[in-house]
């Protein structure tokens, strides 16, 4: 099977990559650093060309309202079209559990934009919405540190691993299209506060971590429900101190 992953040399591409070549296919990883850029188009037809699996698990370099929303409309739309001519049977997409409740964020607005394309674009599909990664919790905590004190809310999320995201990944992406969303997440909830505390603790970062359940998460107020899966979600394995354990 001839598969492309768009983003496959970033945190979830990568792995994902090894994932699929072990498992005997024939990968190719897409990206400006290989080539192909889902903006400009460059490269993009001709990487997609014989491919019957698209993955994607690109993201934006930059998270700014106007920036994020071009790079995932743009990408989505050129992606789609290429697709389209390829005869892709199967597009794969790396979103984010509770997209569509968190539109206060322009992050998540596009991201609800690139799903709404896939969904519009005519190929078979599966949107896979995952928690946030363990690998995360650091930006969580730059976001939310002033000066030398970290303030993060403990309303309660469900992080997991970048290994089980890709894992779980490799294995949906050889399956049948859903023309649906499948959420996945870590094994355990735990409040941001403490897997925030607990992370930083355990990079010796002296930051003082302050539970402040007024405090918001990247400019979003949340509760227990915002970033946990609220119906089935398939369940990766490593919690966050056997991830920690493994760093
Ligand atoms: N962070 C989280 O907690 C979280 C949670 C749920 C879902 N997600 C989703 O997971 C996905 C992957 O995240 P990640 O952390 O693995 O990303 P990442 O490590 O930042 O990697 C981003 C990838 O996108 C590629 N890329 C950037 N611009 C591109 C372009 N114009 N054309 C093609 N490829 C381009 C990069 O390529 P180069 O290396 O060549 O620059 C890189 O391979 C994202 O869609 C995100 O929304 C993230």
């Amino acid at each position: 099977m001839k598969i492309v992953v768009i983003g496959g040399t970033g945190l979830i591409g990568t792995k994902l990559v090894g994932n699929l070549r072990k498992l005997g296919h024939e990968v190719t990883p897409a990206s400006p650093n290989s080539g192909v850029n889902t903006i400009t188009g460059e490269g993009l037809a001709e990487v997609l060309q014989g491919a019957d699996i698209v993955v994607d698990v690109a993201n934006s370099p930059s998270f700014e309202d106007t920036a994020v929303m071009h790079f995932f409309e743009t990408a989505g739309k050129n992606i789609a079209a290429a697709e389209k001519i390829a005869g892709v049977k199967h597009h794969i997409a790396l979103s984010v559990v509770g997209t569509e409740n968190l539109q206060d964020s322009g992050y998540f607005r596009a991201k609800l934009v690139q799903e709404n394309l896939i969904k519009a674009s005519g190929t078979p599909y599966t949107i896979v919405r995952a928690t946030q990664f363990f690998e995360f919790l650091t930006s969580i905590a730059h976001a939310a540190t002033e000066g030398e004190t970290v303030r993060l809310t403990s309303a309660l999320f469900q992080p997991i691993a970048a290994e089980d995201v890709a894992s779980i990944l490799a294995t949906i992406s050889l399956e049948k299209p859903i023309n649906g969303i499948i959420d996945i997440a870590g094994p355990q909830k735990i409040s941001l506060y403490d897997a925030v505390a607990t992370a930083l603790s355990a990079k010796q970062d002296t930051r003082k971590v302050v539970q402040d359940d007024k405090s918001a998460y990247f400019g979003l107020v949340i509760d227990d429900q915002s970033l946990t899966p609220q119906g089935n979600a398939q369940l990766g394995v490593l919690t966050l101190q056997s991830w920690l354990a493994t760093q």
